[in-house]
């Protein structure tokens, strides 16, 4: 076994049990793998999503990658506070908290339902607070505190956690897509910088991978997703600017041969990249910014900026992984048999408990099932097999064991012995969809929000709070955008979740993609095209119009070489080398950045802008900014 796998031995961050916290004004960051960090200060010991469950998460479908069994337990969880961001058990590690010490706090972010927090009681975890969104919670009597910031869709029930300490802070992001304004909010919350951006660059989603789309469709699917999900990230830290930014929180590996075939997605380009890949995007991209690579047992201190790398990963090499995913996977195999024999196979009374279930979902909210209205079809295989028909309609919700429905839009097919604990109450949907142990089909071929949603809030509650959030959005601020030669107007929040679309977006053949979700909306018409969603408000605008570039807030600077001589007479003056604006407020110019955004500007296009200034007063103050146009 290499060593890597070790249990408990070792190095300093292995052995912190009970050694003086740190003190001064910094924070003593150790990485526990994934998304876990742990927090030390003088007077506070945090400890932030951790994962150290050697039976892996989703019922031994995902393990730690690369494992953290090195690390200490009775040291790490010798802590004042736990945060736990979100109930997926990669996150909620019931192993973890049902091991903590009386005095032990465990915090959690208030979401519209009980789910989370019934599910923690349920496990007889006590000692628990709900922390409502943006407030600071204080962590000791020096004005430490931290704030949870949940995504802004009550659909995704995912948070980042702000943590300032003496004089330095952490913003740690979990799984939650923040959008522009949040992350501006977060920043200007800690006096205007944040020290370490801790960021997720790898997906956790069953899309595309277990779809019956033939390979190349996946792999192109595969592909398209980890872009933009780079993308995002890559602008999410460009708002931020932090002293560093670290990937985290994936990617998971799969250790159970019955799904070892995922882990080709940890590859290059696959849906999954590891840390290193993630580095190796961010750091050519985040000119003048710091990025790391941490592994777990790597302790960072953000004031001085020094990091100390756990020994034991001296020769690990995240490009040469096939033999240590092997080794990792004997020496997991007990655990998985053992995490198997606890979900044995059902007996026939699964079939009356399936109906039953489905009546209960059925009843919970009729704005679901408006937008639902579709016929799932369940092809259940193993110790229970059945063709199982779910017509979940405005009307109601149907089920016919017979599976008579001649054209189902949508298609599960799954072993019995997974989806007996989610119709017995064990485990919720999201458990068994992200364990991948399914395969999936679908026609159309667009994503379905409101069922996702349905199965996995599963709670009027939770379901009621999406309807009044949806039903009481607005799109009254918009953006111009442009696309082959046309200009629309569009609402500057993504109908999805909110996400600023003037910030995190993409735009080609009349098609603009929002880097939230990868929801994507058909310019001229505001049509979702992948998914159920409400439409983008829109409106064409007409033919890119030859005038002159006014901006009266930012001055405008453009490229010489890119921008053609119409550019050069609109200005009026001599231009720069690449397309700049210059903040009127504090006189620093910034540029545009990407070369795809300078040959657009320089094929006469307009392009959607921040409506802050990027640089350091980039909360508010430079108010707004004007599409530029050529
Ligand atoms: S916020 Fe989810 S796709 Fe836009």
């Amino acid at each position: 076994m290499p060593h890597y796998l070790a249990r408990g031995a070792g190095s300093e961050a292995r052995s912190a049990r009970g050694r003086a916290t740190v003190s001064g004004e910094s924070m003593r960051i150790t990485y526990l793998g994934h998304a876990g960090l742990r927090v030390d200060g003088e007077d506070l010991r945090l400890l932030m999503d951790p994962w150290l469950s050697e039976r892996g998460a989703f019922q031994a479908a995902w393990f730690q990658f690369p494992a953290n069994s090195h690390l200490s337990r009775p040291a790490l969880l010798d802590s004042d506070y736990v945060t736990v961001s979100h109930e997926h058990l990669d996150h909620m590690d019931l192993s973890v908290l049902s091991g903590l010490g009386a005095s032990t706090t465990v915090l959690i972010p208030r979401y519209p339902g009980s789910n989370f927090r019934n599910r923690l009681s349920a496990a007889g975890i006590r000692n628990v607070q709900e922390v409502p969104a943006w407030s600071r919670y204080p962590l000791n009597e020096r004005g430490d505190w931290l704030a949870f910031i949940p995504e802004q869709s009550p659909m995704c029930h995912d948070a980042a956690v702000l943590v300032r300490a003496g004089a330095a802070s952490l913003l740690h992001c979990n799984d939650a897509r923040l959008t522009a304004g949040q992350a501006r909010r977060a920043v200007a919350e800690c006096g205007g910088h944040v020290d370490v951006l801790a960021l997720q660059m790898s997906s956790a989603t069953w899309h595309p991978i277990c779809y019956e789309y033939p390979p190349a469709q996946i792999a192109e699917i595969s592909a398209a997703k980890r872009a933009a999900k780079f993308k995002a990230a890559g602008r999410l830290a460009s708002v931020v600017r932090p002293g560093l930014t670290v990937p985290f929180a994936g990617p998971m590996c799969f250790l159970d041969p019955e799904i070892r075939r995922h882990n080709r997605w940890l590859k290059a380009p696959g849906l999954f990249p590891d840390q290193k890949q993630a580095v190796d995007y961010l750091r050519p991209r985040l000119r003048g910014q710091q990025v790391a690579l941490w592994l777990p047992g790597d302790m960072f201190d953000p004031l001085s900026g020094r990091h100390v790398a756990d020994s034991l990963w001296r020769d690990f090499d995240f490009s040469d992984c096939d033999e240590y995913l092997d080794a990792y996977a004997r020496a997991r195999r007990p655990e998985i048999e053992a995490v198997r024999s606890a979900f044995p196979e059902p007996g026939a009374d699964l079939r009356d408990a399936f109906v039953e279930h489905f009546r209960r979902l059925g009843e919970l909210s009729p704005y679901f099932l408006e937008r639902i209205d579709m016929t799932v079809r369940f092809e259940v295989t193993g110790a229970v097999e059945g063709r199982w028909d779910v017509d979940l309609r405005p009307e109601g919700v149907r089920v016919d064991l017979k599976g008579r429905a001649s054209r189902p839009e949508y298609r599960f097919r799954l072993d019995s012995r997974w989806l007996a604990p989610i119709v017995f109450g064990q485990i919720g949907w999201e458990d068994l969809l992200l364990s991948m142990r399914f395969s999936a089909w679908r026609n159309p071929d667009i994503y379905n929000d409101y069922l996702v949603g349905l199965l996995k809030h599963a709670e009027p509650d939770a379901l009621a709070c999406v309807e009044a959030y949806e039903r009481g959005r607005t799109a009254d601020e918009k953006v111009v955008v442009e696309s082959a030669g046309v200009r629309y107007q569009v609402s500057r929040y993504c109908p999805h979740a909110g996400e600023d679309l003037a910030m995190s977006s993409t735009i080609a053949d009349g098609v603009i993609r929002c880097l939230g979700h990868n929801l994507e909306f058909d310019l001229a018409t505001g049509s979702c095209l992948n998914a159920r969603c409400d439409p983008l408000a829109t409106r064409t605008l007409g033919p890119v119009p030859r005038a002159s570039i006014d901006s009266p807030e930012l001055e405008a600077f453009l490229c010489r070489q890119q921008m053609g001589s119409l550019a050069r007479r609109a200005l009026g003056r001599p231009t720069r080398a690449r397309p700049m604006f210059r903040c009127r407020n504090r006189g620093r110019a910034w540029r545009r950045g990407s070369r795809e955004s300078a040959r657009a500007l320089a094929a006469g296009a307009w392009m959607s802008w921040s409506r802050y200034c990027s640089s350091d007063c980039r909360f508010r103050s430079c108010s707004s900014s004007r599409s530029p146009q050529a």
